[in-house]
């Protein structure tokens, strides 16, 4: 499929979900829908075996196998290596073991940096790990006036205790995507690790573990087009180097390590459908090549309606956007966007879109930095999500309704 190809008609045609609703789902940053083949791969893995790992049968394999499949479509995905891949139950839970684990490293007086871009996700967990350990907390700003990662602010807090920095590769709230490569250089260029929050980002763009240097990448395959499971793909050195919360007969190597009781299953075998769907966008000899590819063509389509979008949103003057507006930098950017109504608060707008079919979200959606920053709390703003299955028509109908209120 080529990117002036990319059929969004047929896309439409694989989310049952999508196909059997008039509704626009707008609320993809929040969740997104599934395609049959997830369905299918998941009911198929509760039907064939419901074993766990580790017995001296065939169906016990078959349950290994699912779970070596998705780390090999997960390190796919995030261009890292299978060995490299924890699953777990949410990207939540998953931050606060490995926060719990790399604290266990830090002494008084050592610093970390989080942002208040970020999702309090990928805050809070270290946050409170650096409070166990007497660990100072530093936080990098965002320019309140387009949602740009200030980095003057990351420098001025970056030092030479700083152990770790904690980045979202894409706000959930504004869209922005932080330039990572400077992010990431900065924090090596001090000696911290760098934990990427790519949970918003995993459905608009591809990223490289690899390239990009990230000591840890996690995302959680619910925004997706796949299951409720969550992930780290992080260096392997690292997984072997940290210790792990574990209880004691779980593997002592490997990513299992990191692994708490047994896993999802079923979720697993969904989780590696929805990267063979993602990859099934694009072209190319290797599935990772596929995967670069369709997010080419993601990219491309979905900033056709971020444009089309902020065209429509500049005709409106009683809607205020919070973040990117420049049509010439929707590189620096996905298509989610924070919006305020004049005179309505978010929940009314959201519920007057609701009731049009037109499914947005409200609130803060644990961006509390980013709501803190605006002066948005406590009702926060509305986020409209476009991904890859939305379309053009859909753009409109969400400027229709917001033009209506
Ligand atoms: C950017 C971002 N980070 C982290 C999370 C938390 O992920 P999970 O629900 O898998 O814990 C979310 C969920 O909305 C998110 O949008």
């Amino acid at each position: 499929m080529t990117s002036s190809a990319f059929d969004v008609a047929a896309v439409r045609r694989r989310f049952p979900a999508i196909d059997a609703s008039p509704a626009a789902f707008l609320d993809g940053p929040g969740g997104t829908q599934v395609p049959q083949s997830v369905i299918t791969s998941m009911e198929a893995a509760l039907t064939d075996s419901m074993s766990n790992v580790g017995g001296a049968f065939d169906r016990s394999d078959a349950s290994a196998a699912i779970v070596a499949g998705a780390r090999s479509a997960v390190a796919d995905l995030f261009d890292g290596e299978a060995v490299g891949v924890v699953f777990g139950q949410n990207m939540t839970s998953l931050t606060f073991a490995m926060s719990r684990a790399l604290a266990r490293r830090w002494v008084p007086g050592d610093e970390i940096v989080v942002t208040r871009l970020d999702h309090d996700a990928n805050v809070s967990p270290w946050v409170l790990a650096a409070a166990d350990r007497g660990v100072r907390v530093r936080v990098a700003e965002f320019d309140p006036t387009d949602g740009t990662l200030d980095l003057t602010s990351l420098h001025q807090v970056l030092g030479p205790r700083t152990r770790l920095v904690a980045v979202t590769a894409a706000s959930n709230a504004l869209g922005t995507i932080p330039p990572l490569t400077d992010v990431i250089a900065a924090a090596h260029g001090v000696g911290a690790l760098v934990y990427v929050d790519a949970v918003h980002h995993s459905a608009h763009r591809a990223i490289s573990l690899r390239t990009s240097g990230a000591d840890f990448v996690t995302a959680s395959a619910y925004t997706f087009f796949g299951p409720h499971t969550g992930m780290v793909i992080a260096r392997p050195d690292h997984l072997a180097a940290f210790d792990p919360y574990k209880v004691v007969p779980a593997p002592d190597t490997g990513p299992a390590r990191w692994e708490t009781g047994t896993p999802s299953f079923e979720s697993l075998a969904g989780v590696t459908a929805a990267v063979d769907y993602l990859a099934s966008l694009g072209v190319g000899a290797t599935r990772r090549q596929r995967i670069e590819s369709a997010f080419r063509n993601i990219g491309e389509h979905e900033a056709g309606l971020a444009g089309r979008f902020l065209a429509g949103l500049a005709e409106q003057p009683r809607i205020r956007l919070f973040g990117l507006s420049d049509p010439n930098r929707l590189h620096e950017r996905v298509a989610t966007f924070a919006i305020e109504v004049e005179g309505m608060p978010p929940r009314r707008v959201a519920e007057h879109l609701g009731e049009r079919g037109v499914y947005v979200w409200d609130g803060d959606y644990y961006a509390v930095g980013v709501m803190e920053r605006l002066g948005k709390v406590p009702h926060g703003l509305v986020r409209i999500g476009f991904v890859h299955y939305n379309t053009a028509d859909e753009v409109d109908r969400v400027l229709a309704a917001l033009d209506e209120v």
